[in-house]
């Protein structure tokens, strides 16, 4: 009897680790980006909803390209890894209630309502919130799939053109890092893959993609430009694969 509890108990336990828990990121953020990083990301994505909802007309152009939407994903992902920075307190702000206000801003739908929720983003970036967003949060909810691979796409362009000659490594390494950041929410969100088989190659590319990223603006940092190829080279790979093997499957 003992041991028919003990193995039933084993089986629990078992069980209950396969299950994924997204309450955390599935890599340490600081062993990715710095705060610094992260809080100048927020920053540039703040310039850029200020000038989204600047008037109805710019509004109405963007919206229709879901860019806001994009735009505030990619804040609530940073301002996550914020949350969960061991560096936390250098951010000026309290960064889970950035991304609480960040993913309501993601579900605007009319210019009145987006002026008013990129409002309530900014409030929170100048820190003038109380901080009562919780530090848990599922990394698979704070940005749509979507709109992170158009992020993705338009980000690695840049990283192309910028690998050239590598103008700013500074700002190079940081779009290789907000895109690692962003892979930890690509591995969480599986809801695109419908062949349960196919959750170890999803996992297994997101975490190539992060890894390589994250390895890539080491090499940006040190301008070895050889080496930040062969990473964005590999990254690359990882993009090609999933489409071809996962997301295009059965097409
Ligand atoms: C682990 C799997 C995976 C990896 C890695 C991946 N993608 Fe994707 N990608 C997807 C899936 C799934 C979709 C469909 C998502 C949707 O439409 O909601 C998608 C969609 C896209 C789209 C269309 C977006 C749209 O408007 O719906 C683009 C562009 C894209 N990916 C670019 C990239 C690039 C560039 C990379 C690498 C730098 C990359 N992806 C890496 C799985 C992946």
């Amino acid at each position: 009897m003992c041991r028919l509890i003990l193995t039933l108990s084993l089986l629990a336990t078992s069980a209950w680790c396969l299950l994924p828990a997204w309450g955390e990121a599935p890599q340490k953020v600081v062993e990715i980006a710095t705060v610094d990083d992260l809080v100048a990301e927020i920053n540039s994505k703040i310039e850029l909803l200020t000038q989204q909802v600047a008037s109805a007309d710019a509004f109405a152009k963007t919206h229709e390209k879901k860019e806001v939407n994009q735009a505030a994903g990619v804040i609530a992902c940073m301002a996550q890894a914020i949350v969960e920075h061991p560096d936390k307190a250098k951010a000026k702000f309290h960064a889970a209630d950035v991304r609480d206000a960040a993913v309501a801003l993601r579900a605007a739908k009319t210019f009145e309502e987006a002026t008013k929720l990129v409002g309530v983003v900014k409030d929170a970036h100048a820190g003038t919130t109380s901080g009562s967003g919780k530090s848990e949060a599922e990394w698979n909810k704070l940005t749509s799939q979507g709109r992170m691979m158009e992020e993705i796409n338009g980000r690695s362009a840049t990283i192309r053109r910028s690998l050239r000659r590598l103008p700013k490594p500074d700002e190079t390494a940081r779009d290789c890092t907000t895109l690692a950041i962003l892979a930890l929410a690509m591995e969480a969100d599986t809801h695109e893959v419908k062949d349960p088989a196919q959750l170890p190659l999803w996992k297994e590319l997101s975490v190539k993609y992060r890894l390589e990223m994250t390895a890539m603006a080491k090499a940006v940092r040190a301008k070895d430009t050889a080496k930040a190829n062969e990473h964005f080279t590999a990254a690359n790979a990882a993009c090609n694969k999933c489409h071809e093997q996962i997301r295009d499957k059965g097409k």
